[in-house]
């Protein structure tokens, strides 16, 4: 089936082994891409292929295979860089994932820089990741941790964000696009404000980099977090985008082999960047395997990538206002803020109970408070939603199974709609 986008996705679904899956004897319809994407054949073999013919250390060994790995992962870094237009790949160190690239910012950066009584500046629409690090920066230097307010349950409050940078906060952090409410934050103009009151930016892309071109030079942040596991990519990697002058400035978090240029019995002086960062062996696989999953976005195109999620919000956003659900964040009529991912309420079923009865049609969908408890408790007032969420391998058939599993919740729990 091809889109009005031009996107091929039966084809693009052929490179999916796992989508051929069948779930309790149903075809799987995976609505669950916000939490990780399936991986391509491309990058599965890339990651095998590691193993079978160049497995060995990088960096260190002089011969073939270790040099051939050296190169899979350096690649796979110039291949990042050049995928959020960052300057080199100086600029990209791998941490374990979006979290870790987070802690690590809170560990080194903000450590060295925020002292007692500083201000720190997130939103209320922000992931666990992005809250619980400051907290705990917070804690430990007796700092403040400030929340920019969500309005009617949708977009940040610009006025709200505004008179909390008058506070001269030291950092300000926001997500890039909320993991409930499917919000995209305008990153590039949030930065420009933090920064003209003296912050320094930190940008939790996890949920926008695998979705749309994000353009960190645009942006101009400081900081930028995401992970490979939600981009085709393997679990265990994440990615930190650092400028270069802050990253000289910064003390690294962890040491050990690999993040040193030389050690006496009196101290050590640190590796040039990236590797200042890269304490012990890497995640090499998954850097190769995060590699090959940029080819195959590349290829796509980010453009399309987003042109297609679009259309499937949009006929999802459809589908559930037909059957009188309630969906969470910025409606159809404002796409240019709304991703590929929709919290959804339908009135008098447990989140889980929706999400078990979908289970039962082979539909893959999550229900909690998806690692955002302030904004689904605080905000929503739920204690947890159902949520669906798109990728590249999505299509419209799979949206219509979702419309009709809610038929079936509705008729398992005898709700009246
Ligand atoms: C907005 C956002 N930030 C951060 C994360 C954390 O990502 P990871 O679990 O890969 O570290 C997620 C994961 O769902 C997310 O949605």
């Amino acid at each position: 089936m091809k889109l009005e986008s031009g996107f091929d996705v039966d084809r693009i679904r052929k490179d999916f082994p796992i989508l051929g899956k069948k779930i309790n004897g149903k075809a799987l319809v995976y609505l669950d891409s916000a939490a990780t994407s399936q991986k391509p054949i491309q990058v599965i073999k890339a990651v095998t292929d590691y193993y079978e013919n160049y497995n060995s250390n990088i960096h260190r060994g002089v011969y073939k295979i270790a040099e051939d790995a050296t190169e899979g992962y350096v690649n796979s870094k110039k291949l990042a860089a050049k995928f959020i237009n960052a300057e080199s790949y100086r600029n990209i160190i791998y941490c374990r994932n979006a979290t870790e690239a987070i802690n690590v910012v809170a560990r080194s950066w903000a450590e060295q820089n925020v002292q007692k009584g500083d201000h720190i500046l997130i939103t209320e629409m922000e992931h666990h990741s992005n809250i619980v690090p400051w907290q705990m920066l917070a804690k430990r230097k007796n700092a403040i941790l400030d929340y920019a307010k969500v309005n009617g349950m949708k977009y940040l409050d610009i006025e709200d964000f505004s008179a909390k940078l008058r506070k001269k906060p030291k950092l300000v952090s926001f997500t890039h696009v909320s993991n409930v409410l499917g919000t995209i934050n305008e990153a590039k103009e949030l930065t420009k404000m933090a920064h003209e009151a003296g912050a320094k930016v930190l940008v939790d892309a996890a949920q926008s980099v695998p979705h749309m071109k994000v353009d960190v030079k645009e942006i101009d942040c400081d900081f930028l977090a995401f992970s490979a596991h939600k981009m085709l990519g393997p679990s265990g990697i994440g990615i930190l985008y650092g400028k270069e002058e802050i990253l000289e400035q910064t003390e690294p978090v962890l040491g050990g082999g690999d993040m040193i240029r030389t050690v006496d019995f009196k101290g050590s002086t640190w590796n040039e960047l990236p590797w200042k960062f890269e304490a012990g062996t890497q995640n090499i696989e998954g850097a190769i395997g995060f590699g090959a999953a940029m080819d195959y976005l590349n290829k796509l195109g980010m453009q399309s990538i987003r042109n297609h999620e679009v259309e499937l919000t949009k006929y999802a956003l459809e589908k559930l206002a037909e059957k009188k659900v309630t969906a969470y964040g910025p409606g159809i009529d404002d796409m240019k803020h709304k991703a590929g991912v929709i919290a959804f309420k339908i009135e008098g079923a447990h989140p889980h109970d929706i999400a078990q009865i979908f289970d039962s049609e082979g539909i893959a969908i999550r229900a909690g408070h998806h690692c955002a408890m302030p904004l689904v408790t605080q905000i929503i007032t739920e204690q947890a939603v159902a949520r669906m969420s798109f990728y590249i391998y999505n299509k419209n058939e799979e949206i219509d199974k979702a419309a009709a599993a809610i038929d079936k919740v509705r008729q398992i729990l005898q709700i009246n709609s």
